[in-house]
């Protein structure tokens, strides 16, 4: 595991990584020349939700019959993947835990998720440790950031929709919630090939199906090969930001969002 020393950068890649991969998993055209480790976490997502999620949570954290996973001790101390394979090809019949039959690739992309979301958790487990560290930045130089090279203003006003967030989130909660805006839903839009089209959230995509729940909360799915559909993610400009963050950039951010009380 990389050795990171600001706990905001190990936030920031932790989360990016974890965010691009949510992206694609959301059926996004991919950003641009993506590393093959973001692939393999991203394809490691892809696998998770449709296989463990339901019992280990979709952040692997945990869920109604699955442990957390980024606490397990077998996990963590994993440095060749060997044993998580074992597990995962193995099953623990007697506890509940299924076998999976996957490729040596497959079981490389989980694992690499599952070391995303390791950082992730240690990440955010850092909350509260070291606000001085939130406190570094300039205000009229995040405020600059945010109406101009950050692009903030084009979705947010201070003394809109951003009024009082500095009272509603603190410190790292704070930062979390800009970095990672995980409550933001996106919308889709599918073209039959009679012309008709429908528009709703995004209830579900992967490979073969997508689907959606539309205004009246009723829920429609195609096969992806029979329709054309478009997916319009806000929290997008989110994930492309991160690319572009300096450390620099995020502490003046903070600084200025404190401000909006
Ligand atoms: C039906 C529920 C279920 C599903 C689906 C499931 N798991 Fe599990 N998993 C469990 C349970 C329960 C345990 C704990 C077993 C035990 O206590 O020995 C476990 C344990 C594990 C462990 C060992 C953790 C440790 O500390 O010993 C790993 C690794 C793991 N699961 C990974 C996965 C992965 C990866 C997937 C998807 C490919 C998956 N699991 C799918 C229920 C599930
Ligand atoms: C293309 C539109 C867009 C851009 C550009 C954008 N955001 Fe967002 N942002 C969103 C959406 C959508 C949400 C989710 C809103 C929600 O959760 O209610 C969000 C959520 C947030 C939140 C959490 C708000 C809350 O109430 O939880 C913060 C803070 C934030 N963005 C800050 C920023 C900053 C700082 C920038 C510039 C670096 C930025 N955003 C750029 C669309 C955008």
């Amino acid at each position: 595991m990389k050795q990171v020393k600001a706990a905001s950068l190990t936030v920031i890649l932790a989360v990016s990584m974890a965010l691009c991969l949510v992206a694609r998993a959301a059926g996004q055209a991919g950003q641009p020349a993506q590393a093959g480790a973001n692939q393999a976490v991203s394809a490691g997502n892809a696998l998770f939700q449709q296989n463990c999620a339901f019992c280990h949570g979709r952040d692997a954290m945990g869920g109604e019959t699955g442990p957390d996973l980024t606490q397990s001790r077998l996990v963590r101390s994993d440095a060749t993947g060997e044993k998580i394979a074992a597990v995962v090809r193995e099953g623990r019949p007697d506890n509940k835990m299924p076998a999976f039959n996957f490729s040596t690739q497959q079981i490389d992309d989980l694992v690499a998720f599952l070391r995303v979301r390791i950082a992730a958790a240690q990440a955010g487990g850092r909350r509260g440790v070291d606000p001085s560290d939130l406190q570094t930045g300039s205000v009229a130089a995040g405020m600059a950031y945010f109406n101009g090279a950050g692009g903030c203003s084009k979705c947010h006003s201070p003394t809109g929709d951003l009024a009082g967030i500095a009272s509603r989130y603190q410190g790292l909660q704070l930062e979390e919630r800009m970095l990672y805006p995980k409550n933001a839903k996106s919308t889709v839009t599918v073209s039959l090939p009679s012309g008709e089209t429908f528009s709703g959230t995004l209830a579900y995509l992967d490979e073969f199906t997508v689907a959606l729940r539309d205004a009246n909360g009723s829920y429609h799915s195609w096969p992806t090969n029979q329709v054309n559909y478009k997916v319009d993610s806000p929290v997008d400009a989110h994930v492309k930001q991160f690319s572009k963050y300096t450390d620099d950039d995020i502490h003046n951010l903070m600084a200025y969002l404190q401000t909006l009380r």
